[in-house]
């Protein structure tokens, strides 16, 4: 089998990559990308991926196949990971890195699947794309899809999303509708009207999206020299968690990284269904009628991939935990006052995991640690500011100044 195919997570039912499914016709549970790992050459690989410059499609033979001339593409990925010596300090462990994936295009991890995910929509010649977002996920659409030239439209929860995200929802010429409710009613929504109106959905159940954000795995091998022992990653929807497993999965299949990381998803306490069914042990999720934190991006009650990135946390040997808003909080700060890292709440969720983490011994000190920080601080500015000193208001004289500086 030399071709790649889509499949089921549950039934393992296949499919050919250019039909338009979101879960699988048979069943109904999510789909996957299969490709043809067993026949890529790791030496092969290596020397091209090693030729082209770190971003997601240096990946391009990982990838799924897209017949057009160029992706559509805003040079997303190659984000940096940055170690954070000044928290491993703090918290006694010895090598601590942060993945910073808010320094993509739109300021997100988003970039990662939706260059993939729009580059198969115009591969498919849909005419219109859309999605449900709790910010992120729409203020990325609206980018590539007004890069594309196609049309858009997203979903947002009403009054419920970050000020960043609405103005880049806004600004790219997209139909931004404010539904009355929250994330998981604006998907349930776009999911009902894709076929009668035509919408290509551009949500983590598209399987094309989850693996352009699988790369952000690949890089942190190829940064690191190899996979880390444990990944730490805020989980609301599921997708990207789902992402880095199958990406890990895949570099170690094909022999380009030797081990693969343990993996725990962090969930904020007022949105954790998944958190819950792996410390209850339930089959299923429990969905969350009323999901609750202050970091919106994650504020999700029914995760559409609960299914897949329960399996990923189990399978790699990790958990699921959550962390409260005040140790979000807490976690914001210390990235921003400790390491000049500005992250939006739901990313410093990782950070907050880390600590928790640490103290229930599900980590060892010595062991290489990465965590994500999925967002950029400057889509939320409303939480950095609410929670940060004001800005003492001076008369501009040197001894208004010193008054100032002296107290
Ligand atoms: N961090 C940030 C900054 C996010 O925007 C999201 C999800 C997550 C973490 C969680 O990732 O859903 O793949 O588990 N944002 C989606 C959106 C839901 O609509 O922008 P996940």
């Amino acid at each position: 089998m030399d071709e790649e195919f889509l499949r089921c997570i549950e039934c393992g039912e296949r499919y050919e990559t250019d039909e338009i499914l979101y879960s699988c016709p048979r069943c109904g549970n999510l789909l996957e990308v299969i490709l043809p790992l067993e026949s890529m050459d790791r030496h092969g690989l290596r020397k091209k991926f090693d030729s082209r410059d770190l971003r997601v499609w240096r990946y391009r033979e990982l990838l799924p196949r897209i017949r057009l001339k160029t992706p559509i593409s805003m040079d997303e990925g190659g984000t940096p990971l940055h170690k954070c010596s000044n928290i491993a300090d703090r918290m006694g462990i010895r090598d601590l890195y942060v993945k910073f994936d808010g320094m993509n295009p739109t300021g997100s991890f988003k970039d990662r699947g939706m260059t993939v995910g729009i580059s198969k929509a115009v591969d498919l010649k849909v005419k219109a794309v859309a999605c449900a977002s709790t910010g992120n996920t729409s203020a990325s659409l609206v980018a590539y899809a007004a890069r594309a030239g196609l049309k858009c439209v997203v979903m947002i929860p009403s009054g419920a999303i970050a000020l960043g995200k609405l103005s880049q929802a806004m600004m790219h010429g997209a139909k931004v509708l404010s539904v009355r409710g929250n994330f998981d009613d604006a998907l349930d929504l776009v999911m009902r009207s894709s076929k009668d109106f035509g919408l290509y959905v551009l949500n983590s159940v598209n399987p094309f999206r989850p693996e352009g954000q699988k790369t952000a795995a690949f890089e942190i091998c190829d940064q690191l020299g190899d996979a880390p022992d444990v990944l730490v990653i805020p989980v609301g929807n599921g997708g990207n968690s789902a992402s880095y497993w199958k990406g890990f999965s895949e570099y170690l299949e094909v022999g380009l990284s030797r081990k693969s990381p343990r993996i725990y998803g962090i969930q904020a306490a007022g949105a954790a269904p998944i958190a819950k069914a792996i410390a209850s042990g339930a089959e299923r999720i429990e969905p969350v009628k009323k999901p609750e934190t202050i970091a919106t991006a994650i504020r999700i009650g029914n995760p559409a991939n609960w299914k897949k990135t329960i399996r990923a946390i189990k399978g790699s040997g990790g958990t699921a935990i959550t962390v409260t808003d005040s140790e979000i909080t807490e976690s914001q700060k210390l990235l921003a006052r400790s390491e000049g890292l500005f992250v939006e709440p739901a990313a410093a969720a990782s950070i907050a995991g880390l600590s928790r983490l640490l103290g229930m011994g599900e980590i060892e000190k010595g062991e290489k640690i990465v965590c994500v920080a999925t967002g950029h601080g400057l889509k939320d500015p409303d939480a950095a500011i609410k929670i940060s000193e004001k800005p003492v208001e001076i008369e501009p004289s040197l001894e208004a100044l010193r008054s100032i500086l002296s107290t």
